[in-house]
């Protein structure tokens, strides 16, 4: 009898506590939409359903039934965050990435004892990182990036969150070190501290001893110093980020002896110097090797070919040595990477002869950039065979001889500057065939002859600059007038035109400016003109000056002649 009622009660005990139990999680769930907008992705959070069925909601099977997953990425969430989410302490998963919450991260959140997941990124979560989160214990993944976060990284995540695995607080507006007690991360692979305001050096000790780091991405920040050596034991390290920030030293010449399956090496935006290792070329799954803007010295490695994977290289703005035939060895060696897409080459120590052998690159190849350098020498004849090109920039050399007729092959060609050259003879009629064009760059330079009628093909071209080659004549074409899409500038200033300008001026109804100083342009300008809505036309010429201002219907124009 006794033990009937002992046995009664007990399950009346246990009956109460899922309720208990359950309404606490129930509660908390309720709490949490209450503080948010979700545009009807909440609508089967309603009581006519057991919580567990709710969208997004994930209960664990034993009894009482607690949530054990809370996944609403990209559901149209606004909002704060409810301190009641902190009551769920069975979750393992929290993920509320891509909505539009903002506020401050709960410190309740620390309670989640079980959490191995959270994931709050690309969200407008702003205020700091609660140092209670080092109280998740059994967090592996934490996603954080792409908020507005601030402050300082606790040193309390890496004395405590021995499972993290993951770590990405990309994009938010942290200041202060890089934590030291990272190093005791042992399971970390994946740390991206990218895009913040990090400073202070990158912690010397320990953090090599991390064997699982296969990303380290501590780009765009303010980090200064060397990077450790230690850092070079990361055997297993794929992704390797410091751009954009003050780090000087050299890359140690057995480099390509340390990361074995290395696919992005990111040095570019600092202050580096000594040789680029010869080593690199054995680091067979390299895709992209980033190393511009540094003060990198002697000749690029001629050994670089053997990078088969490689896809991206940009040496620009270095102190390197490449002005003459065993300079530029290396492009002969590029020949061989047959997956080449983006090569950016340039900066004062960039001289000598551009080398016929760039024709000999990859079909692969998509942009082609030599700037601000002492380059001569000619554009090769057969620069046509990389019909792969659609951004071709050598701009500000000395580059002489004319534009080669082969250019018209480029038929993925976007972006073409050849601006502040020597470039002289005839525009190539051929140029009409890139199709795909939208802006044309070819100022300060010696080209002469008529403008080409062919350049009316160019469908897609925005901005046309031809200005300031002195010799350029004959009459604008009017297809040039009819370009549909042409609407931030047309420069054709400080040339030899002559003639009228036609009534085809009024097509040009989304262009901005254009600009005819310094011509021999004759005749009045056209009625038409006044269409030409957004227009602030000038066309200034030494001899008189008269400006007026219109106000029309259709919008306002200056025109200053
Ligand atoms: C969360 O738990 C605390 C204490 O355990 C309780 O006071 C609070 O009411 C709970 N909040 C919700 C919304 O359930
Ligand atoms: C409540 O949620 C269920 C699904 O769980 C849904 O079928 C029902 O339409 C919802 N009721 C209301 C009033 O939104
Ligand atoms: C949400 O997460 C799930 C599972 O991780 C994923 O399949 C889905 O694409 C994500 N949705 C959005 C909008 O990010
Ligand atoms: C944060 O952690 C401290 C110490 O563990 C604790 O006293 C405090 O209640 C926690 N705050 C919240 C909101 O849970
Ligand atoms: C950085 O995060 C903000 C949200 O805080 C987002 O709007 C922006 O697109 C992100 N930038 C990048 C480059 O991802
Ligand atoms: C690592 O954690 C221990 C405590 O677990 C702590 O004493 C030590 O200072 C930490 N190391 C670093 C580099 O923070
Ligand atoms: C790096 O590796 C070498 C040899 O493998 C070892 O002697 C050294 O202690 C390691 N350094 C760190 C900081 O882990
Ligand atoms: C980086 O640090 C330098 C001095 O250490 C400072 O002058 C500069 O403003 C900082 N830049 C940013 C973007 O914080
Ligand atoms: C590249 O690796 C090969 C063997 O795989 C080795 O003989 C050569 O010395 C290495 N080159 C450099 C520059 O480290
Ligand atoms: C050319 O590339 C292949 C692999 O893509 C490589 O095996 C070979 O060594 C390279 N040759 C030269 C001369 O770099
Ligand atoms: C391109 O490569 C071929 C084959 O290696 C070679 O014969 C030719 O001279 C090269 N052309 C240029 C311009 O370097
Ligand atoms: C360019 O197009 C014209 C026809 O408009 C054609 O005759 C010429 O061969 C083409 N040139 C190139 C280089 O593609």
């Amino acid at each position: 009898m006794a033990t009937g009622v002992m046995s009664f009660l007990w399950s009346l005990v246990a009956v109460l506590m899922v309720a208990v139990v359950s309404a606490g999680d129930e509660a908390a769930l309720l709490a949490f939409k209450a503080q948010v907008s979700d545009g009807g992705s909440l609508a089967s959070w309603n009581s006519s359903a057991d919580f567990c069925s709710w969208e997004g909601v994930t209960c664990s099977s034993r009894r009482p039934a607690r949530v054990v997953e809370l996944s609403l990425n990209g559901s149209g969430l606004a909002g704060a965050l409810s301190p009641a989410l902190g009551n769920l302490t069975f979750l393992r998963k929290l993920d509320l990435s891509y909505n539009w919450l903002h506020g401050e991260i709960p410190s309740s959140l620390g309670r989640l004892r079980r959490l191995q997941r959270l994931d709050l990124y690309d969200n407008s979560f702003s205020g700091t990182l609660p140092v209670n989160l080092s109280s998740c214990i059994s967090m592996t993944n934490m996603g954080l990036h792409n908020n507005k976060l601030g402050g300082r990284i606790p040193a309390e995540l890496g004395e405590k969150l021995t499972s993290l695995a993951t770590l990405w607080l990309r994009n938010n507006s942290f200041t202060g070190p890089i934590p030291a007690s990272l190093a005791n991360l042992s399971s970390l692979g994946n740390l991206d501290l990218s895009a913040n305001q990090l400073v202070g050096s990158i912690p010397p000790a320990g953090l090599g001893s991390i064997r699982s780091m296969w990303l380290f991405d501590v780009s765009s920040n303010n980090l200064s110093g060397t990077i450790p050596v230690s850092l070079y034991n990361w055997s297993s390290l794929e992704l390797f980020g410091v751009r954009f920030n003050m780090l000087h030293g050299r890359i140690p010449g057995d480099i390509g002896t340390k990361f074995p399956k290395m696919k992005f090496l990111g040095f570019n935006e600092n202050h580096f110097t000594g040789t680029i290792p010869s080593s690199i070329s054995n680091l067979s799954y390299l895709i992209n090797l980033q190393l511009g803007n540094n003060r990198f010295s002697g000749y690029v490695p001629a050994t670089f070919g053997r990078l088969g994977a490689l896809q991206a290289l940009d040496l620009g703005n270095n102190k390197l040595e490449v002005n003459d035939n065993k300079g530029w060895e290396f492009v002969t060696s590029l020949a061989n990477c047959s997956q080449l897409q983006t090569l950016v080459l340039g900066g004062y120590s960039f001289g000598g002869q551009l080398p016929a052998s760039i024709t000999n690159l990859s079909a692969t190849l998509q942009q082609f950039t030599i700037a601000d350098s002492r380059v001569s020498g000619s554009i090769p004849r057969d620069i046509g065979n990389l019909v792969g090109l659609n951004r071709l920039q050598i701009t500000n050399n000395f580059i002489s001889g004319v534009i080669p007729e082969s250019i018209g092959k480029l038929h993925n060609m976007i972006e073409l500057g050849l601006y502040s050259n020597s470039l002289s003879g005839l525009i190539p009629a051929s140029l009409g065939n890139l199709s795909q064009l939208t802006r044309l760059l070819a100022y300060y330079g010696n080209l002469e002859g008529p403008i080409p009628a062919s350049l009316g093909e160019l469908k897609n071209l925005f901005l046309l600059d031809l200005s300031t080659n002195y010799k350029l004549n004959g009459s604008i074409p009017r297809e040039i007038l009819k370009l549909p899409r042409l609407s931030w500038y047309l420069d054709l200033s400080y040339n030899s035109l002559s003639g009228p300008l036609t009534d085809e001026v009024g097509s040009l109804a989304n262009l901005n400016q254009l600009i005819l100083s310094g011509n021999q342009l004759s005749g009045k300008i056209p009625d038409s003109i006044q269409k030409c809505v957004v227009l602030e036309c000038r066309m200034r010429s030494r001899e008189r000056s008269l400006e007026s201002s219109h106000s029309e219907p259709h919008g306002t124009y200056k025109l200053t002649l």
